[in-house]
């Protein structure tokens, strides 16, 4: 039995690191961890333009020890008026690699996002000339369509003639959750796809047993369990296509235990244990490094890490929440805690260095 593994080092390429004080608590597991992650843009106000992306990219830096190789690579936050200038820009900065469609709507600070894709069309033409990658939110925003079904809705509406139009253009489906979005990549050049660890492991019976349980809100929404086995399939398959992205999202206590809470898990304090776990429960180990550590850089056309990472077989329990340093003195500690993913849970793994 194996009790310790051995990982090229991996990347994250899907990651909310926030700003302030949920940064400062939550960018350090990834750190030491990850290589690289990929900065999700949709802050308020977005970045949307590379000077934007220095500065934020900068505070990252800045809350991480002077020792750290961490290397936050940046995405920027398509709108409807995003300019050619700024698709340029983005093309000579060695720290940006794509731009971010969010459908105006469809999730956390997305308010800014694009209205209509037909709208930016020049843009995404620009960005594949440049060799820059759209990373994709895949849902689509009409309240009418079933929230279950807005991802398979994207495809057909968006994706496929997207595909079409623009077959240069290389597209990461983020956080795909359904077997429709896991067919399209299979079927397409040009496109992958981020898996995250929660839609690994939980369907949409876990945000409803037993009472309404908002740590397990996300978007897109858990899908059926069959969806969840597809996915286990997909990002086992050794197909490098899928590649590892967690979109933690944290929010804070207050704002997830709400009448209105947020969307979003917070899985970084301990992402690669999560994946581990659920590599080996599908006897598939052997196919953990390249999924965490290759298929993405390669995707990316960027060099693979060589450093290493260790895991060590050995039971612990995850903390039941980590504290942000409340930014408001008045405000109630306990409202700034984050709760992560698998709270007070016992995991199998454990990142060592
Ligand atoms: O659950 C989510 N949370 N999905 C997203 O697309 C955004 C994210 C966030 O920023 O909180
Ligand atoms: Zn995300």
């Amino acid at each position: 039995m194996t009790d310790k593994l051995v990982l090229t080092q991996p990347d994250d390429w899907h990651i909310h690191v926030r700003s302030g004080n949920v940064m400062h608590t939550v960018i350090k597991p990834t750190a030491e961890c990850f290589g690289r992650a990929l900065i999700m843009p949709n802050l308020v106000p977005p970045v949307a333009d590379v000077k934007q992306a220095k500065a934020y990219r900068d505070s990252i830096l800045q809350a991480l020890p002077q020792s750290s190789l961490f290397d936050p690579v940046m995405s920027l936050y398509l709108t409807d008026n995003t300019s050619l200038d700024t698709v340029r820009a983005a093309a000579d900065c060695p720290h940006v690699c794509g731009f971010k469609l969010y459908p105006a709507g469809a999730t956390t600070n997305s308010d800014s996002g694009v209205t209509s894709v037909s709208r930016i069309m020049p843009v995404l033409e620009a960005m594949a000339e440049h060799s820059l990658v759209l990373q994709v939110h895949g849902e689509v925003t009409d309240p009418h369509v079933d929230i279950f079904d807005r991802e398979s809705e994207f495809i057909d509406q968006v994706l496929l003639p997207l595909r079409t139009e623009i077959p240069a253009l290389k597209i990461v489906f983020e956080h795909i959750t359904s077997r429709q979005a896991i067919d399209f990549v299979t079927e397409h050049e040009n496109i992958g796809a981020t898996i995250t660890p929660h839609h690994l492991m939980y369907s949409r019976n876990d945000i409803f047993a037993g009472g309404i349980r908002p740590h397990y809100y996300c978007l897109p929404i858990l899908k059926r369990r069959t969806h969840m086995l597809a996915l286990l399939d997909a990002a086992t398959s050794g197909s490098p296509k899928f590649f590892l992205g967690t979109d933690s999202a944290p929010h804070v206590r207050g704002k997830k235990e709400s009448s209105c809470g947020c969307a979003g898990i917070y899985s970084a304090h301990t992402a690669i244990e999560f994946y581990a776990e659920v590599f080996e429960s599908m006897d598939a180990l052997d196919k953990l490094e390249a999924f965490a550590s290759f298929y993405g850089a390669d995707f990316y056309g960027m060099s693979r890490n060589t450093g290493k990472i260790s895991l060590q077989k050995s039971s612990w329990e995850v903390p039941p929440f980590y504290q942000v340093e409340p930014e408001n003195k008045n405000d109630d500690p306990c409202l700034w805690e984050l709760v992560p993913l698998r709270a007070g849970e016992t995991l199998r793994w454990k990142f060592v260095g």
